[in-house]
């Protein structure tokens, strides 16, 4: 289902004050990250998107390559937050993309710490953010999400273990369209509640299927095992060791492991 992604069907009466309110829709593109750091460099303006009906070289987190052929949802969203809420980035993003997968398609996707969306226990999304900040002035930040939409994993035998598609827990195709405008609104809600901002934190850590699981944690050449107790209203996630210290993970990748 291609349902005429541009960037006029994607904005048109969209119900944001600034996200979406310009949209840049290229039909292929190395990645829509390189794109939108042009942007923001040249000083789009905060909300502003950059949406490829295709990626050849999407980016993972951790240096790893991100598939995204068509039929998957491949969009980056410039913003210019405080220094203050760059740690709840992650949190928005993550909650905006649970929301919009649930209203839309009536799943019910759950986060794996720090920012993974899985549909049972398979991934359905990943989240990549990148800042330029110079001391305390955040210059712009991008907001990376790629949704597996429209994909048969069975034609890609080697993630089909670890991954999912919308159209695969579904068995139908879902109109990325109403996934991607629906995730802009739910984007700018939560980021502009952000001053406010408790019940974001609790959402976000309410919604994280790693509590309470013993996980493995791999952050650089680290790698920490242990019980994934808490996580900070910061992002970090509370590691809890079998001789009964506690580690602070600011960043890695978890593997569930019991
Ligand atoms: C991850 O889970 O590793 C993060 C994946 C992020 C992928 C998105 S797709 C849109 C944007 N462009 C990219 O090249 N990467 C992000």
């Amino acid at each position: 289902m291609t349902d005429n992604l541009s960037s006029a069907s994607v904005a048109h009466n969209l119900e944001t004050r600034f996200i979406g309110q310009r949209v840049i829709y290229y039909p292929r593109l190395p990645s829509t990250m390189e794109a939108a750091r042009q942007e923001a460099k040249q000083g789009a303006a905060e909300g502003t998107v950059v949406i490829a009906g295709e990626q050849t070289a999407g980016r993972g987190r951790l240096k790893r390559a991100w598939l995204s052929p068509e039929g998957s949802i491949a969009l980056s969203i410039i913003l210019r937050p405080g220094l203050a809420c760059l740690p709840s980035l992650i949190m928005v993003a993550s909650l905006a993309v649970v929301h919009a997968i649930e209203k839309v398609t009536g799943l019910k996707p759950l986060v794996k710490w720090p920012n993974d969306v899985l549909v049972d226990g398979r991934k359905v999304a990943g989240i990549l953010i990148e800042s330029r900040v110079r001391g305390k002035i955040v210059d712009f930040s991008i907001i990376g999400i790629g949704i597996n939409a429209n994909l048969r994993l069975a034609d890609f035998p080697a993630l089909s273990p670890f991954a999912t598609s919308l159209s695969d827990e579904l068995g139908r195709e879902v109109s990325p369209l109403s996934v991607i405008r629906r995730l802009l609104v739910e984007i700018e809600g939560l980021y502009r509640d952000l001053p406010a901002g408790e019940s974001l934190y609790e959402e976000w850590r309410d919604s994280l299927v790693t509590l309470g699981k013993k996980v493995r944690v791999t952050s650089g050449e680290t790698i920490d095992e242990g019980i994934a107790e808490s996580v900070t209203r910061g992002g970090s996630l509370l590691l809890r060791h079998s001789d009964g210290s506690l580690t602070e993970v600011v960043a890695g990748e978890a593997t569930l492991s019991g």
